[in-house]
């Protein structure tokens, strides 16, 4: 797709989209005099006829006669004033470019009215319409031999600030390719992307100072990673750890961790048919924090960032973790593992106690797909968010509300932690009453916590759409990209 930006439209036949707020025609009107008075009247008066009124997600479709022919002009409801978040443009910015690749139109400029009533700028609604417009163009196909491939689209949006947009753009296009990269990532099954073949993707990805380092089995034996080895002992594949570094500073790092589970099949525990069709999506928290680390190196951004992503295969075999086996993860503690299923956590643990041997992190986030509760709780709109830590707290929902991906915080508390005590370790890793599964596993990683400001993500719901997402596309969302992102561009004062 090819974005652009520019004070006024295009020469020539190009259809015009305009796109009007819920009792805004007015101001609407007014926008277009500048541009066409032929255009402005016309359409007002279609307006009328039509009985259109700005409608949320109503769309009229006019031939309008122009000095030198006819140009195709959608007039596309925003619904009220009140409604508009940033969200809602992106999703408005994917309709809008789905209602032309699907009238077969490969481009449009989309006129933009300063519109009364609005709080959010002109310059970055634009923004958040490319970007709706841009991330509805997903699609993967890189396994299908005839790909259809959506046609590129060409858009224009037009505003009195175009020389803002334009300069801002460059920022939004490395988020959206970080996003992508996510979603690729994600959507790859498993035998095509192995632990390995997920580290060696992180390799390639050492430019504009970012630094990889990759752990592979033979260096995790000698740290002793045994919570994540014991994961990763019943699958053909060798595990990895791969730390991705971006130094845009000197103050200590915010430290990202992601769930790099490639499959998950239960283990010996295994897990049914139906719930483990989509298992090859169990390592879209360390594709979400690997995407972030790429996009925050590409732009500069003066953050100290570092990525740590823990690469294993869950299987059954005469070699995988038994129900009862004990295993001695890095920190020292043992863990008695009821559940091969729950195997997120133990990858997590040494994570975690890594993150803070090796650094010391003035914010410790991990990502992951952890719990399957977490959708009967938040569904696919807000992944769970617990932590140690108020500020802390408070600064991720913020970015949620920057980035549109939302959280919800869910409480730790002393009697989840009593339920987690094992009779013959240090702590087991479910609790057999199998109550509170998602604060339960967020309870067993803060065993790992050492007053260090933590943060745990659960985006078991929000990172897969098991149908569509708002953009109708199935598969992995790339939820977290943008949360981090902002997140880690918010620590700069
Ligand atoms: N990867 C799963 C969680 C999951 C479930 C992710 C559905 C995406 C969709 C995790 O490893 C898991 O299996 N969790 C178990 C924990 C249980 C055994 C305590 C679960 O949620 O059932
Ligand atoms: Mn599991
Ligand atoms: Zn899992």
């Amino acid at each position: 797709m090819t974005i652009g930006f520019s004070t006024t439209p295009r020469e020539g036949e190009i259809p015009l989209v305009i796109p009007v707020i819920a009792g805004n025609g007015e101001n609407t009107f007014a926008a277009l005099a500048d541009h066409d008075p032929l255009i402005k009247d016309t359409i007002a008066r279609a307006m009328t006829v039509a009985g259109f009124q700005g409608e949320a997600d109503r769309l009229l479709t006019l031939l309008v006669p122009v000095q030198n022919g006819l140009r195709l002009v959608t007039l596309a409801g925003i619904g009220p004033a009140e409604t508009i978040t940033p969200q809602s443009l992106r999703s408005f910015g994917g309709a809008i470019a789905h209602h032309l690749r699907a009238h077969k139109h490969d481009r449009a400029d989309v006129i933009l009215a300063p519109l009364a009533g609005i709080k959010r700028n002109l310059v970055d609604m634009a923004l958040d319409l490319a970007m709706g417009a841009s991330l509805s163009g997903y699609s993967f196909d890189r396994h299908k031999t005839q790909a259809n491939a959506a046609s590129p689209l060409d858009l224009c949006f037009c505003l009195p600030d175009a020389r803002l947009a334009h300069e801002a753009f460059p920022r939004l296009e490395s988020l959206m390719r970080a996003v992508w990269l996510a979603r690729d990532l994600t959507n790859e099954p498993a035998n095509m992307l192995s632990p390995m073949g997920f580290a060696a993707r992180c390799r390639e990805m050492t430019r504009n100072g970012l630094v990889v380092d990759v752990l592979d089995q033979a260096a995790l034996k000698e740290l002793a990673m045994e919570a994540l080895l014991g994961v990763a002992q019943g699958s053909k594949e060798p595990p990895a750890v791969v730390v991705l570094e971006w130094k845009g500073s000197a103050d200590a790092p915010v430290v990202l961790l992601g769930k790099g589970v490639t499959f998950d099949s239960g283990g010996l525990l295994p897990k049914g048919p139906e719930e483990m069709w989509d298992m090859k999506n169990d390592m879209a928290g360390a594709a979400a924090v690997v995407a972030v680390m790429g996009s925050l190196a590409e732009r500069g951004v003066p953050v100290h960032a570092v990525g740590i992503i823990g690469l294993v295969e869950n299987m059954p075999s005469g070699h995988a973790l038994r129900p009862g086996d004990v295993v001695r993860s890095l920190s020292g503690k043992t863990i008695e593992v009821l559940h091969t299923d729950a195997e997120g956590r133990l990858v997590l643990a040494d994570l975690i106690t890594y993150a803070q041997q090796r650094y010391a992190p003035r914010a410790l986030i991990d990502i992951a797909t952890l719990t399957g509760a977490m959708t009967a709780v938040l569904g696919q709109e807000y992944a769970g968010l617990f932590s140690n830590n108020d500020s802390l707290a408070a600064q991720l929902s913020q970015a949620a509300d920057s980035s549109g991906e939302k959280v919800w915080r869910l409480p730790l508390c002393d009697a989840f932690d009593k339920m987690l005590e094992s009779s013959v370790a240090d702590v087991q890793n479910i609790t057999k009453q199998r109550m509170a599964g998602s604060a339960t596993a967020a309870q067993f990683l803060s065993r790992f916590v050492n007053n260090v400001p933590w943060a745990h993500l659960d985006i078991c719901g929000t990172a897969w759409r098991k149908d569509k997402d708002p953009y109708g596309v199935p598969g992995a969302t790339g939820y977290g990209v943008l949360l981090l992102n902002d997140f880690v561009e918010q620590t700069i004062n």
